[in-house]
């Protein structure tokens, strides 16, 4: 089982070190002692390069192919514990925003740092509202790809191509830039995500409505025919909304991590969530709402679930939307996703995968092998779930994920570009390979 650290995020005011507090560490190799200042509950890796066997050596490194157990940033951004199953974004419990506010309110405060006033808030909006429309080329861009290109792939392109449409995003060193590309990507996101999808369904793109509030506007652009004016049913709307709010942060993921080490070599905030959406796409981290809904329509009924827990402990299947690199508890958002479940299957009608899901969970959360590994649903183990009730492909559920991530991306970005601490992104390697060898011509190799 795995030994990873369970807690992620070290809150500085519960940090285990004070001023003076240090690591004391002798190296046998040599028998020198060291004494290595804690700060915040952490080491700093630079501090162990002192440790040398003599003058020739480069010194200790610290070894963490996953970053298990390394802090890469100072954030204020978003806060979890793992073990106690707590998600705050800028201190605000997930709980308490998922309940009261909005999407866009919640990536405000993502941003900002804190809750708006009205007129903080009624000009964000407007902001956002004013810049939903892409340039018709970026149309014309999404019109090359192939009518079956996987919609994740078509954002991810899109994004990217973004930065050729706003070749001044780069810099960003200015705050007035760093502001409008903000808006700018928020924007613009459910307008690429839902051309993406409209291209896949052969449909023709529906431009944004700005009368219509964040998620109605995306499910007008998803959905629209030939009515003249879109009305989304508004507990659908509600839904998708807390959805985006559950998706919008989660401190130092993958994608994350992807979207501050690119933007660290200081590029357009673009490329570096273009990079964000690749990470993403992965059936580890994004991929998994898809994964889950193709696991449960595999397992079928409720009578092949024991078959398929079988496949699990022996290793020949994973249970997709189960387990967390830091929740060992249970994952705050998926409790959250359960209620949403409930308020879209009041429109739609239950979704009959439901059923299997929620037999799985039950099964699962009472076998040793998932309660020895602290193995529980995580936030995509129901999403998948409304989204295919929502009538989408199981290809656009990571594109829905990408659309609430996008403001929590981007409050890392611009946390990370006013570090002075964080320099280009650029780890060392324990090199395993051959050394000094002489090129062989070809002739002489056998
Ligand atoms: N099903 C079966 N066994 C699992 C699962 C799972 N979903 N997750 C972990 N395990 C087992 C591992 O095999 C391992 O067992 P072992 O100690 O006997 O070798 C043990 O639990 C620890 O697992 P790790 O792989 O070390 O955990 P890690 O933190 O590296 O992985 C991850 C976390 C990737 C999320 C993993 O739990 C997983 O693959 N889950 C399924 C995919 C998924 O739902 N991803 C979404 C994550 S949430 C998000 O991105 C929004």
């Amino acid at each position: 089982m795995s030994t990873e650290p369970e807690t992620a995020s070290t809150p500085v005011a519960e940090a285990n070190g004070t001023a003076g507090d240090t690591l004391s560490i002798t190296d046998s190799r040599t028998g020198a002692s060291y004494e290595i200042p804690i700060r915040d509950g952490a080491v700093r890796s630079l501090d162990l390069r002192q440790i040398k066997v003599d003058d020739d050596d480069f010194g200790l490194l610290a070894y963490d192919p996953a970053f298990m157990n390394t802090a890469s940033c100072r954030s204020a951004v978003t806060y979890l514990d793992g073990d106690l199953g707590v998600l705050e974004y800028r201190g605000y419990p997930i709980e308490q925003l998922a309940e009261h506010s909005s999407y866009l309110e919640v990536a405000f405060l993502l941003v900002h740092g804190e809750l708006p006033r009205t007129d903080e808030l009624d000009a964000w909006v407007y902001d956002i509202k004013m810049h939903t429309f892409v340039h018709e080329n970026l149309k014309s861009f999404i019109q090359g790809f192939r009518h079956d290109a996987h919609p994740m792939g078509m954002l991810l392109g899109a994004v990217g191509a973004l930065s050729t449409f706003y070749p001044d995003a780069n810099q960003i060193h200015d705050p007035d830039n760093r502001a409008i590309q903000t808006i700018r990507l928020i924007a613009k996101m459910p307008t690429l995500a839902a051309f993406s999808y409209r291209h896949n369904m052969g449909q023709p793109y529906v431009y944004p409505d700005n009368d219509l509030e964040y998620a109605g506007n995306l499910l007008g652009m998803l959905y629209k025919m030939t009515e003249l004016k879109y009305q989304p049913d508004p507990r659908i709307a509600k839904a998708l909304d807390v959805l985006f709010i559950l998706h919008a942060d989660h401190e130092q993921n993958c994608s994350t991590t992807a979207v501050r080490a690119i933007g660290s070599s200081q590029v357009d905030p673009y490329s570096a969530v273009a990079g964000g959406i690749a990470a993403l796409y992965g059936p580890s981290h994004g991929g998994a709402n898809e994964e889950v809904v193709r696991m449960l329509m595999r397992i079928g009924s409720n009578e092949n679930i024991p078959d398929f827990i079988d496949g699990v402990k022996a290793g020949r299947e994973r249970l997709m939307g189960f387990g967390h690199r830091v929740y060992k508890n249970y994952d705050p958002r998926a409790r959250i996703i359960k209620k949403a479940c409930d308020d879209v299957f009041e429109v739609t009608g239950i979704n009959p995968l439901l059923a299997i899901a929620t037999e799985l969970e039950k099964i699962a959360l009472g076998d040793d092998y998932f309660v020895s590994r602290r193995l529980y649903p995580n936030v995509d183990f129901y999403s998948g779930l409304i989204y295919q009730a929502l009538g989408l492909p199981m290809a656009m559920f990571p594109v829905m994920f990408a659309i609430g991530r996008t403001s929590g991306w981007i409050a890392q970005w611009l946390e990370m570009v006013q570090d002075p601490e964080q320099k280009i992104a650029r780890p060392r390697q324990i090199y395993t390979g051959e050394r000094g060898r002489d090129y062989v011509p070809i002739s002489q190799r056998d």
